[in-house]
């Protein structure tokens, strides 16, 4: 019997972990505006993240990281109107958290008390340890991000594969233990060996969300753009997509404007 069946009125942290204890597969999509996220929750989709991907697939930036804190919260308020069921979690935006654990906690209540959101997402392992802590300590569920974290991608040089070699394996396996260990709720584990996906979801009681990390985790987030083909030059080994919207719509809106210029709309029906 499914936990998380549609009839369920809120996806929680709790409902969350039931699902991992149960083997129930969690469903995640990124979602950025209102009337998108209410197609999504009424779907069924168990966790919307708010993600800082907003600044790629919404404003058109070659990376997460010119996005504010500010430009967060107005698409999380977007995606809360609209949510019933899922559980709604939210990216804290490059520079709103890293080096200065009172300006993340500072961030992480802005978002939740600007946004109504239920939780949000990091980037990073030990090195943001005291930040995720003092965000732990004000009652903010927090759900880690390990492997490619594209806001360091000015460190890492390419979106490729990451944690292929033994030592990096070796400090995701340490980082997701360790942020299980402080109180994280749930990990996303971004662009991995699927075997290292496998292993760090078997050894931990927390969900492992993965993104390109294989089959052996506990749930699958996708972009919401690229699962829909509203984006069309992303094509990664780990995307799937379930429509080629950019097309139909491209297809759709030539439609109306041929018939715009031929006079055709609006016909007698569609005027008073
Ligand atoms: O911002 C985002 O879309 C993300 C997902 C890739 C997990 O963090």
């Amino acid at each position: 019997m499914s936990v998380a069946k549609k009839e369920i009125k809120r996806i929680t942290t709790h409902v969350l972990h039931a699902m991992k204890e149960q083997g129930e597969k969690i469903s995640m999509l990124t979602a950025y505006d209102y009337s998108m996220a209410r197609i999504l929750d009424d779907a069924g989709i168990d966790i919307l993240l708010v993600g800082d991907s907003a600044s790629n697939v919404m404003a058109g930036h070659e990376t997460t990281l010119p996005i504010t804190l500010e430009q967060m919260i107005y698409h999380a308020q977007s995606v809360i109107r609209a949510v019933e069921r899922a559980f709604v979690v939210v990216d804290l935006p490059f520079g709103s958290y890293q080096g200065n654990s009172t300006k993340a906690l500072n961030s992480a209540i802005s978002i939740m008390k600007e946004s109504g959101a239920h939780a949000v997402k990091l980037e990073g392992g030990a090195e943001i340890e005291e930040s995720v802590r003092r965000i732990l300590s004000a009652g903010v569920p927090v759900m880690g991000h390990l492997g490619l974290t594209p806001q360091s991608i000015y460190k890492f040089g390419t979106y490729s594969v990451r944690a292929r070699e033994e030592a990096e394996a070796q400090k995701l396996k340490e980082d997701a233990k360790l942020l299980q260990e402080i109180g994280c709720f749930a990990i996303v584990l971004e662009k991995i060996p699927a075997v290292l996906g496998k292993e760090v979801a078997e050894s931990l009681h927390i969900p492992v969300i993965g993104i390109g990390a294989g089959n052996g985790v506990d749930g699958q987030v996708l972009v919401v753009h690229d699962v829909l083909g509203i984006t069309k030059d992303f094509n990664p080994r780990f995307l799937r997509r379930y429509l080629n919207l950019y097309e139909t719509i491209k297809g759709a809106v030539e439609t109306y404007i041929s018939d715009i210029k031929t006079g055709d709309f609006p016909n007698e029906d569609e005027q008073y």
